[in-house]
């Protein structure tokens, strides 16, 4: 559809009638899927020299920066659905395997697609031998998101034909073994943290089994993992997978948009999901439940959370999200899943601060007024815990997970014909053109 100047005439479709009260002209920028074309706005300038209106928004609050098919969020009514899946389904019936095709394909697998695809996932899982020297050389207190950032990183020279990105064979190639061998990798550096020995993958294993086997086997010939950790594991990979275009996504499409290979793309957005305003959130929860302290300090964090005093700007960890703003989806799914691992496991002290943090702050007029919620990380972190992962070792596993998702945007970005480059302008605020001053003459 054309823009342009209709100072009069009506609009036949659904327009956005804009007057420009620097010049009095009048605009109308078509409205499609309830937005408007942000490259719209550049025909309205105040002079023939001036370069057009540009739309300014840190942090993209109000800015879809690409049509998607994957995932579907109404963060008002509290929905995550999954190429048009109820999360709830999924979780209840599916397993990460199938929901990672799900995501990639639009479809569920049929039968023979699903043997066909655990078979390839199944096959790629073992990584070069050289990954073990290069993971020997982290100090032994390295944090494991840097471990596997580097590491995934590092894989794109052992594929150098994963550059070739529009070639389906090797997008699919590469596709198959960052899946297969993230977990792998997330195995070996839990091994390297702890000291002990790497277990290689073991086939027969499905992807969750195999990954704890990876990660807790000894001596035993085979590792077998309690069906209630393994369930917990398979439903919070599902829970984890994608959530449209949060800011690890967005970091690994827009390094995927400069055509790098995949593996660098990816290594972008774990280096985004480490920070603890998204995937690092799990992480900081636990550590915020481990300063509490006790259930009787609960009340006076919370004070200092609205006060602001509890350092630096305390934030009560786990609660809040950028979309869903009435409760989200998956923090339902886990919490019922944290009921089922601690009947089994035992109740644990920390548990009992979370359900009173979370008991006080549903009640207090700061949270509720600003519609802060329980989020996904609230409680995946005791149940990581529970199943004795280190704390910070509970973001890797959310990186697990969200390979698939961050693929499936990825090959998604690379498909779409109207994506470039990403590359957003800005509003130069420094100071206009001086002359430089040589220190010799100063
Ligand atoms: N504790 C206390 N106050 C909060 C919190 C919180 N967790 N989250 C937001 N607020 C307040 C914030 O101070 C602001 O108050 P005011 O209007 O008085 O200035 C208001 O709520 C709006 O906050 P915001 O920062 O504008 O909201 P946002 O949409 O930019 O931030 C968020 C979303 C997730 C970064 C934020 O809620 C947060 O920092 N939460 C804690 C970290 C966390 O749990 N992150 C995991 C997110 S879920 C996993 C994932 O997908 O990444």
């Amino acid at each position: 559809m054309s823009t342009g100047e209709t100072a009069t005439s009506a609009p036949t479709t659904a327009a956005l009638a804009v007057t420009d009260t620097r010049t009095g002209k009048a605009y109308e920028l078509p409205i499609a899927d309830g937005t408007v074309r942000a490259m719209d706005l550049r025909q309205m300038k105040d002079g023939p020299e001036d370069f057009g209106i540009l739309s300014y928004d840190p942090a993209f609050l109000n800015t879809a920066a690409c049509r998607s098919a994957i995932t579907f969020i109404d963060g008002d009514r509290g929905i995550l659905r999954y190429r048009g899946y109820p999360i709830e389904q999924l979780a209840e019936g599916s397993t990460f395997l199938e929901t990672a095709w799900l995501l990639r394909h639009g479809e569920l697998p049929t039968r023979s697609e699903y043997e066909g695809w655990v078979e390839d996932i199944t096959y790629h899982t073992y990584v070069h031998e050289n990954i073990k020297s290069y993971l020997q050389g982290f100090r032994y207190d390295a944090h494991p998101m840097s471990m596997l950032c580097s590491t995934v990183a590092a894989l794109s020279s052992f594929y150098p034909n994963s550059k070739n990105i529009h070639d389906p064979e090797e997008r699919n190639l590469s596709i198959i073994r960052l899946i297969a061998k993230v977990p792998t990798l997330a195995a070996f550096i839990y091994r390297h943290i702890k000291g002990l020995p790497f277990v290689y993958p073991q086939n027969d294993l499905s992807y969750v089994e195999n990954f704890l086997s990876m990660v807790a086997r000894m001596s035993e010939p085979r590792y077998e993992s309690r069906p209630v950790f393994t369930r917990a594991t398979e439903v919070l990979f599902i829970l984890h997978a994608d959530h449209e275009q949060n800011c690890s996504t967005t970091a690994v499409r827009t390094v995927g948009s400069s055509h790098a290979d995949p593996f660098s793309a990816v290594a972008a957005g774990i280096a985004a999901l480490y920070g603890p305003l998204h995937g690092g959130a799990n992480e900081a929860v636990l550590r915020m439940i481990e300063q509490i302290g006790h259930p009787k300090n609960v009340p006076e964090f919370i004070e200092g959370v609205k006060s602001g005093k509890g350092g630096g700007g305390q934030r009560l960890m786990g609660f809040g999200h950028r979309v869903y703003k009435s409760y989200d989806p998956r923090a339902r799914i886990v919490k019922q899943l944290a009921d089922d691992v601690f009947k089994e496991v035992g109740m644990d002290k920390d548990l009992e601060i979370a359900l009173e943090l979370e008991r006080i702050a549903l009640s207090d007029d700061y949270f509720t007024s600003r519609k802060l919620y329980p989020n996904v990380d609230f409680y995946t972190g005791l149940i990581y815990r529970s199943m004795k992962f280190p704390t910070d070792f509970f973001t890797v596993l959310f990186a697990i997970a969200r390979t698939a998702g961050w693929l499936a945007q990825w090959e998604e970005m690379l498909q779409d014909k109207e994506q470039k480059i990403a590359r957003p302008r800005q509003i130069y605020v420094g100071r206009d053109e001086r002359p430089y001053k040589a220190l010799r003459n100063a």
